[in-house]
């Protein structure tokens, strides 16, 4: 973001750093009026692209989740960057940015860290902030959740959820009631994700907290299909992981229905809802000829995902990551089975009722109780589990399980193994997980950098925000030419008609109309009206665009009506 937008951002209201009166701590944001408006836009576009639209549902989850969360999730673990500090000044860096900032490596994330200590190295690479060698520091992973303790004491430690997903994944058991057992069914949320960056950068790209809007749709990966037809003519521009690795490789263009018919992208529920975020990259203005899909490289991946594709926007030359696409499997609902009491599965009924051999065990506890003391019951459900997994372990003399820890071998006619028929309904399966993740603040970024134009207009140099009717902060800025003879009462009658709509409105009439524009201008205000003395005898008034600076009378009276329909993109100005 070029400079001139970042202190336009600050001047006129977008965002700005927080607490700078205390000197500011980087990585947090507050958004002032503008921001905070452009951001619910976008936030309301998103939800009606992919929840309205597609019959998800959305829900708020709390922010801060306990420990037992995250160690079956996996984040206490592996939520790791990789971290290296100056020996001179202290800072902490990114060891892989610093590496992809200096030398023509992409992707140093996906490297081993003893590789990415070598290659600090043999670069000789410095601290950017004191120009201190950086070769020989150890490189480190760092977690990057927040911790705090739940209540008083510190008995009970929680986290700042890192991202909004795992208050969905931990709900699943009543979230799969509320759709009554029946898959697909795809639930959202948008709210804030804390990550303790250890290099904060770019203002809000990478920040500690910031919002994401996610969706987690559960599928059966056996019998659901996504709608595919609805994007497979959609051109998008793909940058796979054997491009990436290839000599020569670049950005490829094809369909995303020849993506999936070549194999490109392996899942066709990933395709799909790749298409699905393309249109709504579209829709709110990120520039298409900046645009791409890249596939993570294997090294690169979470630790929950099998296969991603980040949508990113390029911005100054660089390539930003706005939204990861995972396909997440049955990774999270698996493990949240496994380490809580509730049952993360749905029933899967069979379209007939099928006879089936079932392997069962009824171990003689009048053995296991003398031979084996306490361990006894543990053992009988060890045995109990393991015919179900895997019958042929009963066929010697002798069976080994392992309970608590322990190893125990049983004679296979004390366990009471058998196999009998019987008939099932259907089974439990754990669904499958496709998750397109929005980082809103990062949209956000784009969508300004991306509508920053300047131009002449009446041989002045003029800024402008050519944003989206449908994200802009205010939909129309209300004037009286001057503030005399009526059109004043006039204006403001018709701004509070306006806003009585619904429209979001400014008035204003301090100034030659030319600068009233040109401030509307660089906020992006799509339209404005301008009340003259004609409009005291015709009831009409001047409509302005932004773009073309093109002017056309209206009736007074259709101003509601013909607004509301530039702002949803059912009429164009250029129509009226
Ligand atoms: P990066 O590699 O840039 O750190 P990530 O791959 O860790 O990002 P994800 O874990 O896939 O990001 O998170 C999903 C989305 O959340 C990202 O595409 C991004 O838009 C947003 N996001 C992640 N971290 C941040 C952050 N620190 N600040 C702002 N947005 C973020
Ligand atoms: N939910 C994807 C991520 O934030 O990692």
């Amino acid at each position: 973001m070029s400079d001139e937008l970042v202190e336009l951002a600050k001047r006129r209201g977008f965002f700005f750093q927080a607490a700078e009166a205390y000197g500011g701590v980087s990585g947090f944001y507050v958004y002032g009026p503008e921001g905070a408006a452009l951001k619910r836009n976008l936030e309301d576009s998103w939800r009606d692209r992919f929840q309205v639209q597609e019959g998800h549902r959305e829900i708020e989850a709390p922010t801060v989740m306990p420990e037992p969360v995250f160690e079956a999730s996996g984040h206490l673990d592996g939520f790791d960057d990789m971290l290296v500090e100056c020996p001179e000044c202290g800072e902490s860096h990114r060891a892989d940015h610093l590496i992809e900032d200096n030398t023509g490596i992409e992707d140093a994330e996906s490297l081993p860290l003893d590789e990415v200590g070598a290659l600090i190295a043999e670069h000789d690479l410095r601290c950017p902030n004191c120009d201190a060698e950086l070769a020989g520091e150890p490189v480190e992973e760092f977690n990057l959740m927040f911790e705090t303790a739940i209540g008083p004491g510190s008995g009970h430690p929680g986290y700042l959820r890192p991202e909004t997903a795992q208050g969905i994944f931990v709900e699943f058991p009543r979230l799969k009631e509320y759709a009554r057992n029946q898959l697909p069914f795809g639930i959202t949320q948008v709210g804030r994700a804390y990550r303790n960056e250890i290099s904060p950068r770019k203002s809000i790209v990478r920040v500690r907290e910031f919002t994401q809007a996610e969706l987690e749709h559960f599928i059966d990966p056996e019998e659901d299909e996504p709608p595919l037809h609805r994007v497979a003519d959609a051109e998008v521009t793909l940058y796979s992981a054997e491009q990436q690795n290839a000599e020569d490789g670049g950005h490829v263009r094809m369909t995303i229905g020849e993506a999936v018919e070549q194999g490109v992208i392996a899942s066709d529920w990933v395709a799909y809802y790749l298409g699905v975020g393309q249109e709504w990259y579209e829709r709110i203005g990120v520039d298409m000829d900046r645009f791409r899909f890249r596939q993570h490289l294997s090294g690169e991946r979470a630790h929950y995902a099998s296969d991603c594709w980040d949508a990113e926007a390029e911005v100054d030359g660089d390539w930003i990551e706005i939204t990861g696409n995972s396909y997440r499997s049955d990774y999270d609902l698996s493990k949240h089975g496994a380490n809580s009491d509730e049952d993360f599965t749905v029933f899967r009924q069979y379209d007939e009722p099928k006879v089936v051999e079932r392997a069962t065990v009824d171990p003689d506890m009048s053995y296991l109780g003398p031979e084996f003391g306490g361990a006894a019951g543990d053992i009988a459900d060890a045995l109990r589990t393991l015919a179900e997994r895997d019958r042929t372990a009963f066929e010697g003399d002798e069976v080994t399980v392992e309970a608590d820890g322990e190893s125990y071998t049983i004679p296979v006619e004390k366990t009471g193994f058998g196999v009998e028929e019987v008939t099932e309904a259907g089974e439990h399966i754990t669904p499958h997980v496709v998750e397109p993740s929005i980082g809103i603040d990062r949209v956000l970024y784009t969508v300004l950098a991306h509508a920053y134009e300047t131009d002449e207009v009446d041989d002045e140099t003029r800024t402008r925000l050519a944003l989206e009717p449908e994200l802009a902060p205010t939909t129309v800025g209300v004037f009286p030419l001057m503030d005399k003879d009526g059109m004043g009462e006039t204006a403001r009658d018709i701004a509070a008609d306006l806003r009585a709509h619904g429209l979001d409105v400014t008035y204003d009439d301090s100034g030659n109309i030319g600068r009233r524009y040109r401030r509307q201008d660089e906020v992006g205000t799509p339209f404005c009206v301008t009340v003259d003395y004609e409009s005291l005898d015709d009831d009409a008034v001047t409509l302005r665009e932004r773009d073309s600076t093109e002017q056309v009378r209206v009736a007074i009276a259709d101003l509601p009506d013909i607004l509301a329909d530039l702002r949803s993109g059912d009429r164009a100005f250029a129509d009226l």
